[in-house]
């Protein structure tokens, strides 16, 4: 009798000792305490030889050596497809990583680094000012007063009905602000975003941005003006890149002048982008007004200077031959990632 319980804690030992490393000794297992013929049926069919009161007990030892045997297959089971899963799915750490795509910065910021860094050159530092403006910064001071005819050449957003704030329709502002505040020589170039009333196409966009550029000093002469812009665009567009000015207004410079280069698309000789003239404009240029000086507290007597303004999506334009606006503003990577590299 004793027998039988020695029989069946030697099985319950053996279970518990097992340990089965594969699936197919995992399966031995499973036909040798769970299967059909399984060792556990004898030990139970022994079970009528015991006495009505060792009965209980030896089913009870019975009960724990099946919950055992099944507990121990489901652990080994579980373990085994978790181990077999991990082997596959853990990383070749020597892979190498995956190609991470880091950007590209976009079109109008390499054109006015690359502008800052061809003016830092020749001595012009980077100012910049407000985005909104109060009327003085943007038109009155700048020669432009509230009933000025020049005024309807820019279409503003006024912010206020007053018409004493607005969002900026040129950086020319910014030349204001700096000869307000800082004493001459000044030699600058102001970068920064403006705002027209124009409806969105090809060729207009109510948001783009310009180059303001202001040297003021002693001496300052139209030839000085003239060679820092012959400089600019050989270094912006190539050295085989003219230069021409024609004559025109803008109220805060006398003289002033519309600044050409050579058409970069077709070389100058004729093509729809330079309309067939052989030249495409860039900005536009003068002689600082002495009013403009008067109104900043500069004694135009002692001081001279030139200013400019030059598009930036323009000169992005002629450089990489993106002629749409709207594109700069949509952000499409398919043509953001086209100036990787670029400059
Ligand atoms: N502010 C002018 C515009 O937006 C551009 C310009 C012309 C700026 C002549 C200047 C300048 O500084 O001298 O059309």
């Amino acid at each position: 009798m004793q027998d039988i319980f020695d029989k069946a804690n030697a099985v319950l030992a053996a279970i518990n000792d097992s340990r089965p490393s594969n699936a197919e000794e995992l399966e031995v297992f499973r036909i040798q305490y769970l299967g059909t013929k399984n060792v556990l049926k004898d030990l139970f069919g022994a079970m009528v030889q015991l006495p009505g009161d060792k009965k209980k007990e030896y089913g009870q030892l019975m009960n724990t050596l099946k919950a055992v045997a099944e507990a121990k297959f489901e652990e080994l089971k579980g373990g085994m497809e978790t181990s077999t899963k991990s082997i596959t799915e853990i990383p070749d750490l020597t892979a190498p990583g995956y190609p991470m795509n880091m950007g590209t910065r976009h079109p109008l910021s390499i054109v006015k680094n690359k502008m800052i860094e061809i003016f830092a050159r020749i001595g012009f530092t980077v100012a910049e000012g407000p985005e909104i403006e109060d009327d003085w910064h943007n038109f009155t001071a700048l020669g432009t007063p509230q009933d000025h005819p020049a005024r309807d050449m820019q279409d503003t957003f006024f912010l206020t009905e007053d018409k004493q704030w607005m969002l900026r329709t040129q950086t020319s502002s910014v030349q204001i602000r700096m000869m307000e505040t800082q004493k001459p020589p000044l030699r600058m170039i102001m970068p920064g975003r403006v705002y027209r009333n124009e409806t969105i196409s090809a060729r207009a966009h109510c948001t783009f941005h310009q180059v303001e550029g202001l040297y003021i000093d002693e001496n300052v002469s139209f030839a000085d003006l003239k060679q820092t812009m012959f400089y600019f665009a050989q270094e912006m567009f190539g050295r085989d890149t003219q230069i021409r000015f024609r004559p025109s207004f803008f109220p805060f410079t006398e003289p002033s002048a519309e600044m050409d280069i050579s058409c970069t698309i077709c070389g100058g000789s004729g093509c729809p982008v330079c309309k067939y003239s052989g030249w495409v404009e860039i900005g536009g240029c003068g002689m600082v007004d002495p009013l403009v000086m008067e109104n900043c507290k500069i004694d135009p007597v002692k001081y001279s200077g030139f200013a400019f303004g030059m598009g930036i999506e323009r000169i992005t334009m002629l450089r990489y031959r993106v002629n749409d606006l709207r594109l700069y503003f949509e952000n499409d990577v398919r043509l953001l990632n086209q100036f990787e590299g670029a400059l």
